[in-house]
């Protein structure tokens, strides 16, 4: 059996071990991660231990570099890498002036394939190795999305946009024709290769039809194995559009419930303003709500319930949001999390907020047992930093002395796409920025 046994410093998020946040941060100083030909972890520890148990693997030396799961992003979307930084709007505006004009720009095929090359180039240095992810409208930028996360190995939930109403007509499309080409991409690209899943992909009540809400949660309900991702509650005067949109609706989510799109497959971006009913509801039914909080500071949608939904036992992960997001970097994301939090009066550990990133992604994904830290057995999706090649705050300060919950936060504040220098997905090395 092929065996290769990492060297370096290891950081992972683990549940248990009795913080109070439930959360933990396990390192090794002098770690070993040793990976199998199946592109598994075969063990994670110490590397005296490891090295004396594992003789014949083969070694790779990392030096003082620290390895780390890969990231998990579970909100961004394809067509909105060019949008990024688009001043001045709240929500509804920025969707008009700025979103859905350019989205229209993905009904050709070789913008939406250069637009996901870069994509997944940005996620890739940015130590993603699991993005959720919305295409536009159009059946070839859902194809382009999926075909390149082949090509470069990733593993990304793709789905392409339904959406049949208020938007610009070239961005809209019917629910046969919807149904038709999503029939075809689900079949094409669901569980390929164990790394690709579809996603039924509402926009957002405003922009989906009754019709189009029905055949959705029809699909979901008949095909196993697939996600549904949606925005939810994220700035007010969206909420005010749904009640009128949906009058008999007992709140937002309860129009996602009513046509089937609400179970423990479901992904909810945003989630700021719910109710203690839909709060209610959606721990019943075991829904994931999916925090972007660059964005929501962008937008200015609103304050995160972080304190409420973990006390409701709802499950968390992060999302960079990416165009309404400003950043593909899950650091800069923990950090404005961190902050938005602060502003509102709590602090979240840097543990937890690593565990967001990384272990409380793959929970939200259902993929616990395969992804989001070091356990035997899971993907050996990971990657490997070099706090020396950041910022010069964070490389000519002082590192290296603190302890490792202390470094994680460093890093949290001050972390960006320089200091990772290779990923790993499944064993296999995707990148790395050290061959030019
Ligand atoms: N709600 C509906 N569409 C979008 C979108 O593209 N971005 C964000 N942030 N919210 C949305
Ligand atoms: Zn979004």
């Amino acid at each position: 059996m092929t065996l290769t046994i990492y060297l370096g410093e290891i950081w992972h998020a683990i549940e248990g071990g009795g913080s109070a946040s439930g959360v933990n941060l396990e390192t090794f100083e002098h770690g070993a991660l040793v990976i199998n030909a199946q592109g598994k972890i075969e063990a994670c520890g110490d590397d005296k231990n490891l090295l004396t148990r594992y003789p014949q693997a083969q070694r790779v030396e990392l030096g003082g570099r620290i390895i780390l799961p890969g990231f998990i992003d579970l909100h961004l979307h394809m067509p909105q890498l060019d949008i990024v930084g688009s001043y001045g709007e709240s929500l509804l505006g920025w969707l008009d002036k700025y979103t859905f004009p350019h989205e229209i720009k993905c009904q050709d095929e070789t913008y939406a394939r250069t637009s996901s090359e870069r994509l997944f180039q940005l996620l890739l240095a940015h130590g993603t190795t699991t993005s959720v992810i919305f295409s536009a409208t159009y059946k070839t930028s859902a194809e382009q999305c999926f075909q390149t996360a082949f090509d470069l190995g990733c593993r990304a939930i793709i789905g392409k946009v339904a959406m049949d109403r208020n938007a610009p007509e070239a961005l809209c499309q019917g629910v046969s024709a919807h149904v038709a080409d999503e029939e075809e991409l689900i079949k094409n690209w669901h569980g390929r290769d164990q790394r690709l899943f579809y996603a039924l992909t509402p926009r957002f009540a405003i922009s989906t039809s009754e019709e189009m809400l029905e055949a959705l949660g029809d699909t979901f309900q008949k095909t196993p194995g697939l996600y549904m991702q949606t925005h939810l509650s994220e700035n007010k005067d969206e909420v005010k559009i749904v009640k009128k949109l949906f009058p008999k609706a007992p709140h937002y989510l309860g129009v996602y419930a009513k046509y089937g799109l609400l179970s423990h497959r479901s992904l909810f971006a945003h989630g700021i303003h719910l109710s203690d009913e839909e709060r209610a509801l959606m721990k019943e039914s075991a829904g994931k709500i999916v925090h972007c909080p660059t964005s929501n500071a962008f937008l200015g949608s609103g304050f995160f319930p972080m304190t409420e939904l973990r006390q409701d036992g709802i499950l968390v992960g992060l999302g960079t949001d990416i165009g309404g997001g400003t950043s593909f970097s899950l650091w800069q994301t923990m950090l404005m999390s961190y902050q938005l939090q602060k502003l509102m009066g709590s602090s979240v550990t840097p543990s937890y907020l690593f565990y967001l990133a990384t272990l409380a992604g793959a929970k939200c994904l259902g993929l616990e047992k395969d992804l989001g830290n070091f356990a035997c057995g899971k993907n050996a999706d990971f990657q490997v930093i070099d706090y020396k090649q950041g910022s010069g705050l964070l490389s000519q300060g002082e590192f290296s002395g603190l302890c490792p919950e202390e470094r994680l936060f460093r890093l949290i504040t001050l972390g960006d796409d320089r200091i990772t220098r290779q990923v790993y997905i499944a064993g296999r090395q995707v990148l790395n920025k050290e061959i030019l």
